[in-house]
């Protein structure tokens, strides 16, 4: 059997650094592939005057999947003025790569887990009844449309004639803002489609029978936000009764979301929502597991394009370290999620048993379980660096290997 390709693409600042980490876990685990490096971020848009180059593009549709690190995306300003002198003036313009990737592929569907790990010091606790602490055990995985939304840049200010008569057809338009001059109008559209819609859902569904959780919950707004959340709502309700009935179908408010984070986290399983509500509640739930360095994530498109990454960027305040103080286990996650997508459960389940053990054994600690500001010094008062929790879960792999000889 031929071995698979995976496409590599390790962007700019940490993005580079953590995915060379994973790469050293995947190798280590007996993971099988080849893999094709392909440029993406900020260096391939200063020198030639695209961040996404079409050969990366080509070489994620040929090989359909890819592990991703981060890229540095700057306001347009810096862009150009970073653009390479022989392209300035040539109507380059710069957009950020995950956006384009997103687009080009309709990777509508994101993955967000955001489980605890025992033992991490930087886990949620709260008081219980008798004010003693609580450390209650997150394992919520946020299903993110991707493609729609907020986000799809529909947007307009001062809009133009077709645009402003289409509003004032609408009532709520002509009461609340037909005296609102039109140069002083900003409109971005919130666009939901009924077949992106009940993908998300059934992908959220489907997870949720694969992984035995009891609940599946809506987190939009429909009693406001009518027509979009609204669909929503309505779909996640026909697509539960019709077929799957043994999954708890349940209803929160973005908003009340945000405040019953923190009191009852555990009280949720699969969380589903629109692309605005998604960023917000996956970056929220991330923060009761570590943040940063412990969020990973999978976006999917209908047509078997796949792209595994952490949620983080390219910290680029930490990315010229001599050696590096980021913490892998969020790349190292993601890469996990490849191997289950590929169908390497058992492999993936090694890893993740490897870094579960790390870190509740707590020896290996990179700066943020530490709770130290992120400084290069970090590694003399303690501090693991990357490689070093890296190699602390090869280790641990190894070893619990070896004891189930
Ligand atoms: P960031 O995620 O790169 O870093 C924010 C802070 O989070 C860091 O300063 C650090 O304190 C912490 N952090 C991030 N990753 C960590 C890790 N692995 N271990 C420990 N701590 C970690 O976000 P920021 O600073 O807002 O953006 C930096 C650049 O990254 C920008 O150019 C931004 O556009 C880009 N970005 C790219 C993303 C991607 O490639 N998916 C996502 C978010 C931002
Ligand atoms: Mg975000």
């Amino acid at each position: 059997m031929s071995k698979r390709t995976i496409v590599a693409l390790p962007g700019d600042g940490i993005g580079a650094v953590v995915l060379n980490e994973a790469l050293r876990v995947l190798d280590a685990s007996g993971f099988e592939a080849d893999y094709e490096f392909g440029d993406i971020g900020w260096e391939f848009w200063c020198r030639e005057g695209n961040p996404l180059p079409v050969r990366t593009l080509e070489l994620i549709k040929k090989h359909k999947v890819a592990l991703f690190g981060a890229i540095t995306s700057k306001p347009n300003d810096e862009a150009k003025a970073e653009l390479n002198p022989l392209l300035q003036g040539k109507g380059y313009t710069y957009s950020s790569p995950i956006v384009g990737l997103r687009q080009h592929f309709d990777l509508d569907i994101c993955v967000r887990p955001c489980k605890s790990y025992k033992g991490n010091p930087l886990n949620f606790v709260r008081r219980g009844k008798e004010a003693q602490i609580e450390e209650p055990l997150v394992d919520v995985v946020i299903f993110r449309q991707n493609t729609e939304c907020l986000y799809s840049g529909v947007e307009w200010t001062n809009p133009p004639a077709q645009v402003y008569q289409a509003l004032m057809t609408h009532p709520k338009f002509v009461d609340n803002f037909s005296k609102v001059p039109v140069e002083e109008l900003s409109i971005s559209t919130r666009i939901f489609t009924r077949k992106a819609t009940k993908r998300i859902l059934l992908a959220a569904f489907e997870y949720a029978r694969k992984y035995n959780y009891k609940s599946v919950t809506v987190c939009e707004k429909p009693n406001v936000v009518r027509e979009t959340s609204g669909l929503m709502w309505k779909l996640a309700k026909e697509i539960q009764k019709n077929s799957f009935p043994e999954i708890k179908l349940l209803n929160t408010n973005i908003d009340a979301q945000m405040m019953w984070l923190t009191k009852n986290p555990e009280d949720y399983g699969v969380i589903v929502a629109g692309n605005m509500f998604g960023d917000i509640a996956s970056d929220a739930f991330a923060g009761l597991i570590g943040g940063l360095g412990f969020a990973c994530s999978a976006q999917f498109s209908a047509d078997g394009i796949a792209v595994f990454e952490p949620t983080h960027g390219s910290a680029p305040k930490y990315a010229g370290y001599d050696v590096s103080i980021v913490n892998p286990v969020a790349m190292i996650e993601s890469a996990c999620m490849m191997l289950e997508y590929l169908g390497e459960d058992i492999l993936s389940a090694e890893i993740r048993k490897a870094v579960a053990d790390v870190i509740e054994e707590g020896k290996t600690r990179t700066y943020d379980m530490m709770k130290m500001a992120g400084k290069p010094e970090v590694i003399n008062n303690g501090a693991a660096s990357t490689s070093q929790m890296t190699d602390a879960i090869i280790e641990k792999l190894k070893s619990n290997r070896k004891n189930h000889e």
